[in-house]
Formats: structure tokens, C-alpha cells, sequence
């Protein structure tokens, strides 16, 4: 099942708003064929393992599934007649498939057709690949990362340069918004940087021929302060979206959704903005780049999964804008905790934990 996670893993840049998923076959201690989803509309993992499988099926042969095959037909027919046409009776499946529509069905179909059925292996594993296709079929919004890159005295703007993490830190950062269907940032970090947040890296970086995926890009301007003709984010054909207070409408031209949302009292209701993304857009993981008053209001209002912070050994001194500055009092609903610390050139990369409860 290890082996099949790997395979799935291949598909993270492809998938959306599918999930993830590998499989194997196997006789014995033998893996007789492979197959992973690539993306939307195509063969599903198992179909993929069966088409490639040169051997007759026997009383030995094994399915390890990292996702419960799907029994209803989508852009692709059911997996589960497909399984039980192959004659294999013994399957091995990770997780159930969280959709609550689907959950359990394809099990129970495999199982009415004399198929044993072992549910569970290796499932935290498979669970955290498809961490955004689950938040976003159970809780109705995407799994959401903040990324901050922040000096050693915890500023985030530096008045001398352009930069506060290394190039080494940046690639990286590459890595994760090619893993994401959307970003999302405020009308301010568009002034300031005006970044294209396009995916700068190359089919070999991600290790598949497919075309680059360009995420979703997507800001925040209350007010529609931005003059969409002058920013960079707003150039090339692919989808925009504004979230603002004023009006909802499209520009067909320059491919922006203009998504009018209720305020509070620190902004755009970003709950409403995120249920949005999951329901019409299908985002699975969302990737925020927030400067300073953003990252706030998600960590007091208790909205993300994950936090990475790429911390460079310099001292900026007072002129930049500080991380975090929380004045009320932290959300009793959060626990956080250190998932993992990794040495990247010059700067160290630390990813949080939000366990929301
Ligand atoms: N080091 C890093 O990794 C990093 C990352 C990002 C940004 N930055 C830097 O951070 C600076 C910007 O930081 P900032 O604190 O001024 O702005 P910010 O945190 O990026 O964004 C805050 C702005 O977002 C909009 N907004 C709408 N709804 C909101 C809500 N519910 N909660 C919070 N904000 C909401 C508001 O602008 P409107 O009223 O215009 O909608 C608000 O002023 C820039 O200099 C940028 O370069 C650094």
C-alpha cells in the first residue's frame, strides 16, 4: 500500500478537483501491474492497473487501492464493475471515499459480489494526500496554507530588498502553490509586490509531461481600489477572481470573476469566501501568501490548516511589518503543533499545524 501511496502521489499536481489515487496488483510478493490517476476525465488508478495487468487473475491475485473505487458513473463509468469483471477477489483499499454520497457504497458492491474486502491500510498516509478533496467534500471548504517567508526578528517586508527568504526557499515555495488549485492574496501584497503568482517551475521540476497547471489566482479588494489593466496577476487567460463588497459580475476579456461578499469587522467574511471556493470553483487546497493584517484575522479566527513559515537568518530592525501581532485572546478551538522543520540554503522552514476542533 506504501508503494501505491507513492504512485498517487504522482498525480498531486494533476488531480483537481479529483483526488489522488494509486493502485497495484500483485501475486504473492509480486507487483504484476501499476497505476495511478492522472487527471480529470481520465482512466481512474485501478482501470489503469487492470488494463496493464498481462497475467490471467488467480485465487492469489491482490488489488491494493489507496481510495475506495468509485460505483457511480462521473466523467468516467463505475471502477467497482469494472474489479469484479477482472474475476480479483481479494482488494486491499486505504480510505473510503469521504464523499458522503459515495462512502461505503463501492465496499459494499465489491463485497455483494464475493470480494474480500480489507479496509484501512496505511490510511493516515492516504489521508493526507487527499487532505484538500476531503475538507472540501466533508466541511464544505478547501484545506487552507498561509506561507509567510519572515526575517529572524519576525518581519515580513524588508525597506532594503525585494526578498527576505532565499532562492533556494522560493523554489520551494513553487512546489507548494503547483500543489494547489488556488492562491489567494490581498489587494495590498498586489500593490506592493505585484507579483504574476504564476508557477515558475518546469514539466521536469514536477516530474511529468503534463502541462503546467496555473492556479486559480485570486484577491482580495474590498473596495475595488485595484486598476486591473496595471497588475501583472491580472494578465494571460486564465480564471481571476476578485472578492469585494461592490458588485458581482465577469470580464470576459481578462477572465475575472468579480465575487461581491458581506464584510465583518476585519474585512471580507473570508468563511463566506472559502465555502464559495469549495462549492463553485471545486478548490481542494488553497494557498494564501497574507501579509501581516491577513495572517492575523486566519489565526484568530481560528481558518487554516497549516502554516509555513521560511525564516531567513537576517535582522531587518524596525522598519518592517511584523508576522503576527495578536491583541485579543488566542481561540481556545486551536491547537497547534510543529509538523515539521527542514534546513533550506540559509533559511529553516517550519510547517504548523492548525488541529481545528
Ligand atoms: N514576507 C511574506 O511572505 C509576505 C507575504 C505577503 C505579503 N507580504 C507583504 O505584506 C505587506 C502587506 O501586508 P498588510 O498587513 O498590509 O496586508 P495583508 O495582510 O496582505 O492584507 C490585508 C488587506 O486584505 C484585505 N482584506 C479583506 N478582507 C480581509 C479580512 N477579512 N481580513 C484581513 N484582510 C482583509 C484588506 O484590504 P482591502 O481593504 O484593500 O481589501 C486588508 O487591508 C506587503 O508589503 C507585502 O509585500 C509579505
Amino acid at each position: 500500500m506504501e508503494y501505491a501511496i507513492e504512485l498517487a502521489k504522482k498525480g498531486i499536481y494533476t488531480t483537481s478537483p479529483n483526488p489522488s489515487v494509486g493502485c497495484i496488483i500483485t501475486e504473492g510478493n509480486k507487483i504484476l501491474s501499476e497505476g495511478y490517476h492522472l487527471k480529470s476525465g481520465s482512466d481512474h488508478a485501478e482501470v489503469i492497473a487492470l488494463k496493464n495487468l498481462k497475467k490471467k487473475v488467480n485465487n492469489e491475485t491482490c488489488m491494493y487501492i489507496t481510495l475506495e473505487p468509485c460505483c457511480h458513473t462521473g466523467k468516467t463509468g463505475p471502477c467497482t464493475d469494472t474489479i469484479i469483471k477482472s474475476g480479483i477477489k481479494n482488494i486491499f483499499i486505504s480510505m473510503l471515499d469521504p464523499n458522503p454520497l459515495v462512502k461505503g457504497k463501492g465496499v459494499k458492491k465489491l463485497r455483494s459480489n464475493g470480494i474480500s474486502v480489507n479496509i484501512g491500510l496505511c490510511k493516515d498516509l492516504s489521508e493526507k494526500i487527499n487532505r484538500g478533496f476531503i475538507s472540501r467534500v466533508t466541511k464544505k471548504i478547501p484545506y487552507v496554507t498561509a506561507k509567510q517567508a519572515i526575517s529572524m526578528d519576525y518581519k515580513i517586508t524588508n525597506p532594503k530588498s525585494k526578498w527576505i527568504s532565499s532562492a533556494q526557499s522560493r523554489k520551494d515555495v513553487q512546489y507548494f502553490r503547483a500543489k494547489s488549485c488556488a492562491i489567494l492574496v490581498s489587494s495590498k501584497t498586489i500593490i506592493k509586490d505585484n507579483s504574476k503568482l504564476k508557477i515558475k517551475l518546469k514539466k521536469s521540476d514536477l516530474n511529468n509531461n503534463e502541462k503546467i497547471i496555473h492556479p486559480i489566482r485570486i484577491v482580495l479588494d474590498t473596495n475595488l481600489s485595484l486598476n486591473i489593466n496595471k497588475y501583472n496577476i491580472f494578465e494571460g487567460k486564465e480564471k481571476k477572481i476578485i472578492f469585494n463588497s461592490i458588485s458581482t459580475s465577469y470580464n470576459e476579456n481578462k477572465n475575472i470573476d468579480f465575487i461581491k461578499i458581506r464584510k465583518d469587522k476585519n474585512g471580507l467574511r473570508l468563511k463566506n469566501i472559502f465555502n464559495i471556493l469549495a462549492i463553485k470553483y471545486e478548490i481542494n487546497n488553497l494557498y494564501i501568501e497574507p501579509g501581516s493584517k491577513l495572517l492575523n484575522t486566519l489565526v484568530s479566527y481560528n481558518l487554516i490548516d497549516e502554516l509555513v513559515f521560511y525564516k531567513s537568518p537576517e535582522i531587518i530592525g524596525k522598519l518592517g511589518l511584523s508576522t503576527l501581532v495578536i491583541n485579543s485572546k488566542p481561540s481556545k478551538n486551536i491547537s497547534i503543533v510543529t509538523e515539521s522543520i527542514t534546513k533550506i540554503s540559509n533559511d529553516v522552514r517550519i510547517i504548523y499545524k492548525f488541529l481545528r476542533k
